[in-house]
């Protein structure tokens, strides 16, 4: 299990303790699939010294097995239950690292129960989460897949005449049919709507002559991937054209310079420099990329303050745009591994423009 690398690192840094609620970190470290129930407190308590045990809702009596858990019932306060488990892990003061997400309400009355100075977990986890096993990339791969079929199917269907929302569900729906689920809700951008790098999909009917921003991502044993292509219906504004290809062209060299070793803003100069050589520097407003894993954005972030060094089994995006008031945008996105060394796509489907 996880956590024991997380032990590790704790006794590296003299962290004391750890309390960890609900989300990828719980998953990633633990393996449990326990969620929030609305606003009872599940909490994983660990110390140092390597004993760990989850708080848990009675609700989670049938779900969770082979784990060290108390369970509290409706009508008991779950803090009385968390004092008592503090007190025999020895952490009634200390350094904890805490659950980033964690609700500030049950923060506030953990803090009621001792003297503790607080740090983030994902300070530590970060390091972890950013190297992915290659049990992971393999959940990666077949989540990129996923996205990559469902843009064939896309290319059949009729798309004139649609609105933004109902291709958006249609995506949904066909992600769902192929994976685990979606890994955030679909952008549909269809004309000028695509000047909006994060347009969420309204009424508008696609029609002949638009360029379509379509950016989705599929999810699998929890790993995201996270594809974006752009493609033309009839004859597409010719600008809009040539700036389709100042894209591909900019995610192809940010691609070509991602590999083990470099520094991740050395990726997005790659992007960034063909853009602005191009003339349409001022036109891509956001960084080249973003990590991928449990989350569909965590580290390591590939922008112009990106200091990560880039190491093999690191997955990221490599999505660069242009984005003109007016007219519309283009975005093109992989998701990558760096593997042996280089920088390898884990998406597949077609680069180049489609013109439907
Ligand atoms: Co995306
Ligand atoms: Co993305």
């Amino acid at each position: 299990m996880r956590l024991n690398k997380l032990i590790s690192l704790m006794n590296e840094r003299n962290f004391d303790g750890a309390l960890i609620s609900p989300g990828t970190n719980l998953y990633y470290l633990t393996g449990l699939t326990v969620h929030e129930v609305g606003e009872r407190l599940t909490l994983l308590i660990v110390n140092a010294n390597g004993k760990y045990r989850l708080l848990a809702p009675s609700l989670y009596e049938n779900a969770v097995r082979n784990f060290p858990v108390t369970f509290w019932r409706d009508g008991e306060n779950p803090y009385d239950k968390l004092a008592w488990i503090l007190a025999e892990f020895h952490l009634s003061d200390g350094r904890l690292l805490i659950e980033d997400t964690m609700h500030a309400d049950w923060l506030i009355n953990v803090m009621r129960l001792g003297l503790f100075e607080f740090y983030p977990l994902s300070s530590l986890v970060r390091e972890l989460r950013m190297r992915k096993d290659r049990g992971e990339i393999e959940m990666m791969r077949h989540a990129a897949k996923a996205a990559d079929r469902v843009f064939d199917e896309i290319l059949s269907w009729d798309l004139v005449g649609m609105r933004e929302r109902e291709l958006a569900l249609k995506i949904e729906l066909a992600l769902r049919e192929l994976s685990d689920g979606i890994s955030f809700e679909p952008i549909v951008a269809s004309g000028k709507n695509g000047a909006n790098p994060h347009h969420e999909p309204g009424d508008r009917r696609l029609r002949k002559g638009d360029m379509v921003i379509l950016d989705y991502g599929a999810k699998w044993r929890g790993y995201c991937s996270d594809i974006t292509r752009t493609i033309a219906l009839g004859g597409p504004n010719e600008r809009l054209v040539e700036i389709y290809e100042v894209v591909k062209e900019a995610q192809e060299k940010a691609y070509r310079a991602a590999r083990e070793g470099i520094l991740a803003k050395e990726v997005d100069q790659a992007a960034r420099e063909t853009i602005a050589r191009a003339g349409y520097g001022e036109y891509f407003t956001h960084r080249t990329g973003h990590g991928l894993g449990l989350d569909v954005h965590e580290e390591p972030y590939i922008g112009p303050d990106g200091t990560t060094v880039l190491e093999n089994g690191m997955t990221f995006t490599i999505e660069p745009g242009i984005y003109v008031p007016g007219l519309g945008g283009v975005r093109i996105e992989d998701d990558v591994v760096i593997h042996d060394g280089n920088g390898k796509r884990l998406t597949r489907a077609e680069r180049e423009l489609i013109r439907l």
